[in-house]
């Protein structure tokens, strides 16, 4: 799930009737449902990852990653990831239809409560779709979530979010959600690593992120994040790497409502510039946005 500016209406296309959709925007599941032809699609990009990800992802990924093997060799039935996945973690997926508000998103993080959209992709989107779908969800999403630190950061964004709301600071969130959960790199000993979801789901962004030349990857910075613009329909043309998860969330444990006032008075950055003050680990060419 991406909280993406202007996501306060459910897409039409993909809601339900209204009948079944609940004040908190959840959904029933509804396993039984999804058709043979929806779990084929999950097994192929599963496997596609599955083979892909060992040395490019980090470890705590793929140790997530057997709570959806052990879930089912299709599409996950949310009621049995979540009986694995509560004790690990105390998280559980919610089902819902697509985008949910800012608000409904935040609360439901703070409740660590992760909402994962219902219905999956078709064939002719494997590689490429513009909003999250079950697979971008609970593949990308939820394999982090059994990790106990990084469980904690989303948890205390959550929290962050229903505190910004109101504050005109959202938009600082979000970059900062975009840099890190969703397209975040991570020094590991072994080298540079990919821990975010929208990577992580992605057959070429996974290789992209790590190995073109094109991008920079540079050091986390957490008022640089906040003061960067992202891409929403294409890769990403600048990469922030952490160190570990710890000191992502030792990083924004911090009162942001100071920082929000400064960034409001400090011009905004493009996604391919490097700073002076930034720690680059590696300067991208610029090939493949040029
Ligand atoms: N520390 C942030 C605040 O004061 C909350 C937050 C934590 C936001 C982690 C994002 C990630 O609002
Ligand atoms: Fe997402």
């Amino acid at each position: 799930m991406l909280p993406l500016p202007n996501s306060s209406s459910l897409n039409s296309e993909s809601a339900l009737p209204s009948t079944g959709v609940r004040a908190d925007f959840t959904v029933d599941q509804n396993w039984e449902s999804y058709s043979d032809e929806d779990h084929a699609i999950w097994r192929e990009l599963f496997e596609r990852q599955a083979a892909l990800l060992p040395g490019r992802v980090v470890p705590e990924f793929l140790e997530g990653l057997d709570f959806l093997s052990v879930a089912a060799d299709g599409i996950p039935d949310f009621a049995r990831l979540n009986e694995l996945l509560k004790d690990a973690t105390g998280w559980t997926i919610v089902a819902v239809p697509g985008l949910v508000p800012d608000e409904v998103f935040f609360d439901h993080l703070a409740n660590r409560r992760f909402p994962a959209t219902h219905w999956i992709r078709d064939r002719a989107q494997l590689d490429y779709l513009e909003e999250p779908d079950l697979f971008h969800d609970v593949f990308g999403h939820v394999p982090l979530l059994a990790n106990p630190v990084f469980a904690d950061y989303m948890q205390a964004y959550g929290k962050g979010g229903l505190r910004a709301s109101g504050k005109g600071a959202l938009q600082y969130l979000a970059r900062l959600y975009w840099y890190t959960v969703e397209f975040g790199l991570i020094e590991t000993r072994e080298g540079l690593r990919i821990y975010g979801a929208g990577i992580v789901s992605s057959k070429s962004e996974s290789i992209f992120a790590l190995e073109s030349p094109s991008p920079n990857r540079i050091g986390f910075d957490l008022e640089r994040v906040m003061s960067t613009l992202y891409r929403i329909d294409d890769f990403q043309e600048t990469y922030f790497v952490i160190k570990s998860f710890q000191s992502l969330f030792n990083a924004t444990a911090q009162d942001f409502a100071p920082i929000y006032k400064e960034l409001d008075r400090r011009p905004d950055f493009d996604p391919g510039v490097i700073l002076e003050s930034d720690r680059v680990i590696f300067r991208g060419n610029g090939s493949y946005h040029r």
